[in-house]
């Protein structure tokens, strides 16, 4: 892994910090990507990392910050935000939902993987969750299921469309102690961010378009 290029949404906090660091653990030059420059630039200093301010709502920040970072090799969506109440009760969270967990995943794909193609090497790991699954009954509390479920056909249909060497896959890291989780979640973020590390790293023979928790294939 020493030196591969991996940007990680959200990464000043939770499950995307974990992230970050597992992956500069692992030798990746990382991009600590987080709309409070700040915060970013002190994790992106105690990790040996690089920072980029990257609000994922905003198309005009993921432009100026995929031209500020050029090319990565592992692309992790993690951001996320987690609504309450009722789906059809609030239109202002589901267009933010959308866009924080579909949106802007998909220009982050747009603009990142035509490099990983030409280098014939990416990674993609998009941060979902079980309350995304139909099979679940995208159970998830206001827009959050809908967007995860979004997320999740993200996934599946652009593995479809990428070559084999570049790998896309989907992932819930359970219920985990952070802002969103709360306090009496069950996992640590370390255990929430290994799925997610173990699949920006995966071998050339690993696989893509899968949905998985605990390194293990979940339904859709
Ligand atoms: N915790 C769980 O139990 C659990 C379960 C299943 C799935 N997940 C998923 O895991 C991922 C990480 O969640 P977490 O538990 O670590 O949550 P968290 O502690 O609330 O952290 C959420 C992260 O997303 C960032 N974020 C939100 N909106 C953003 C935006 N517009 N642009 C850039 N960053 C933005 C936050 O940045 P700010 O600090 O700027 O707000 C923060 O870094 C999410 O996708 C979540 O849906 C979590």
């Amino acid at each position: 892994m020493s030196g591969r290029r991996a940007l990680v949404t959200g990464a000043n906090r939770g499950i995307g910090l974990a992230i970050a660091r597992g992956l500069a653990a692992k030798g990746c030059h990382v991009i600590v990507g987080a709309r409070d420059s700040e915060a970013a630039d002190k994790i992106a200093r105690d990790l040996g990392a690089e920072a980029v301010e990257l609000d994922v709502a905003s198309n005009g920040s993921i432009k100026r910050a995929v031209g500020e970072i050029g090319h990565v090799d592992i692309l992790v969506n993690n951001a996320g935000v987690l609504g309450s109440g009722h789906l059809l009760d609030d239109p202002e969270d589901f267009e933010q939902s959308m866009s924080v967990m579909v949106h802007g995943p998909y220009m982050l794909m747009h603009l990142l993987s035509p490099s990983m193609v030409r280098n014939r090497y990416g990674r993609i790991v998009n941060v979902s969750s079980g309350w995304g699954a139909f099979s679940d009954g995208v159970s998830g509390p206001a827009a959050y299921g809908v967007a995860k479920a979004a997320l999740n056909a993200l996934t599946v249909a652009s593995a479809r469309t990428l070559p084999e060497n570049v790998k896309v896959n989907a992932m819930c890291p359970g219920w985990v102690r952070t802002r969103m989780g709360g306090a009496a979640a069950t996992r640590s973020p370390e255990e929430g961010a290994d799925t997610a590390i173990w699949l920006a790293t995966l071998d050339q023979d690993g696989p893509t378009g899968g949905f998985f928790r605990d390194r293990k294939r979940i339904d859709w």
